[in-house]
């Protein structure tokens, strides 16, 4: 099949289209991606690429699997969209969360459906009010996040999001949203020698908690690995002390499973590893393995219970038109069906570890300041001085460099500063695995003295 002339279609592409965080000064030469299968996607002059962070940490089973295209097909010659409002419901979606709550941790059987992460994150703040409301605690409001999550971007997300730079030109942001540092092994400094660096970091929650007032705040929301603000690996204690803290001030733990849910991480969802539970987890990306939108959260009995009580003039108002879409549900149970069969959840363990290993065979390089990593998640966080950990001068764009060298020979992923995330997709090779590596090894020394 004839390939569409590039320039013409960047042409029409800058005429007419906004893409997410839209700048024209880096987006003169858009790559154009025309076909993906497995772990590589091809653009529209042919050049085929790694997929290095499968999509947006979503593209969990890989590339161009038909099986998801057919299930899509066959909902959509069944019955493509119906309603799922109270009253309503459908066979996919039934089915759905039904699976889910076999995968899901063990105290959370019931789910709700959007089409994204955004809304996930909205749908969450929401039952956290709408819990403590039931409860006869209306003042429990606010939502305590961290500097680097990220969360989404609709204006209560982004409130969470703790990245400066997604607030900037949209302040105000909503009120009762408040932030503590992240844990960040890496950089982060234990205030004394008695306490462990993981525990130090989430005794900071105890701090705003206690600051904010208990009576006030509602929920704790954290990614179980921070995706987007540079795959950040909490220490292993750091989990177990944030459940604590939240039993003891009664405030909700959101697990935002975004990115770390269906097997990212080398399990079903990221706080399995730390054996901690939440009250509410939400998901979307990996669901689908980002082939259609779907979303969603699932609740904790309790919350559940909550609903049904309450009277159905204080009832759970929320709600979205696509909320239990059949087709997407569909294509989740194809997805969901591929991810068990293929064991997926092992494979990103096993993957995971070899591309852990070798990225490691990288920190003597004097611009490697931490590899880290969890299954399939990893990060080269690079520095300008390892001994201080000092970043390098913006000016000196090294990030967008790394980025460049990469997609020279072959890999395609994003660079948050000069952390160069990876997150390909479960069912990629030994041999791409390695490559990728590889293609580090020149990449980043090119990047450094470029
Ligand atoms: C952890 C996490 N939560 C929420 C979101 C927002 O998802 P969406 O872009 O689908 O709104 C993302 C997106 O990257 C994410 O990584």
């Amino acid at each position: 099949m004839a390939l569409p002339n590039a320039a013409e279609r960047t042409q029409s592409d800058l005429a007419h289209l906004i893409h997410p965080l839209y700048h024209p000064t880096d987006h003169q030469e858009p790559r154009i991606w025309v076909e993906g299968r497995g772990a590589l996607m091809k653009d529209i002059n042919g050049v085929e690429v790694i997929d290095g962070l499968g999509g947006l940490w979503n593209v969990n089973i890989g590339h161009g699997r038909r099986e998801l295209g057919e299930a899509a097909m066959q909902q959509m010659n069944t019955l493509a969209y119906c309603s799922s409002y109270t009253g309503a419901s459908n066979l996919p979606a039934i089915e759905l969360a039904e699976r889910l709550s076999r995968v899901v941790y063990p105290s959370i059987n019931t789910f709700f459906f959007t089409s994204g992460g955004a809304e996930s994150t909205e749908s969450s703040f929401k039952t956290a009010r709408f819990y403590w409301k039931t409860q006869g605690k209306p003042d429990k409001v606010k939502i305590i996040s961290r500097l680097l999550g990220y969360h989404g971007v609709t204006m209560a997300a982004m409130s969470a999001t703790g990245m400066p730079d997604y607030w900037k030109m949209f302040e105000p942001r909503v009120p009762n949203f408040v932030h503590i540092a992240s844990p960040y092994p890496y950089r982060f400094a234990a205030g004394d020698a008695s306490t462990s660096q993981g525990v130090a970091a989430a005794n900071l929650l105890e701090e705003a908690i206690r600051r904010e007032g208990p009576d006030t705040v509602g929920a704790f929301i954290a990614e179980p690995v921070q995706g987007a603000g540079g795959v950040i690996v909490p220490q292993d204690d750091y989990f177990r002390r944030i459940r604590e803290i939240c039993n003891k001030y009664d405030v909700l733990l959101i697990s935002d499973e975004v990115i770390t849910g269906f097997g990212r991480t080398g399990t079903w969802f990221g706080l399995e590893h730390w054996g901690v539970e939440p009250d509410i987890m939400q998901f979307a990306k990996g669901i689908t393995s980002g082939y259609v939108p779907l979303g969603g959260i699932g609740v904790s009995d309790k919350i559940k219970e909550a609903m049904d009580s309450t009277p159905p003039e204080q009832r759970w108002m929320h709600a979205y038109t696509y909320s239990g879409h059949p087709t997407c549900c569909a294509v989740a149970l194809a997805n969901l069906k591929i991810i068990e069969e293929e064991s997926l959840v092992q494979r990103a363990a096993e993957m995971g570890n070899r591309l852990l290993e070798g990225l490691h065979t990288l920190d003597a390089m004097p611009a490697v300041g931490e590899v880290r990593g969890l299954g399939m998640m990893a990060a080269v966080e690079l520095v300008a001085d390892k001994a201080t950990k000092q970043e390098f001068p913006s000016a000196a764009k090294v990030g967008a460099r790394v980025q460049r060298e990469m997609n020279q020979r072959g890999l395609y992923t994003r660079v948050r500063g000069e952390v160069i995330c990876l997150a390909p997709p479960l069912v990629t090779t030994a041999e791409q695995i390695d490559r990728i590596v590889d293609i580090l090894r020149e990449a980043i020394p090119a990047a450094v003295q470029g």
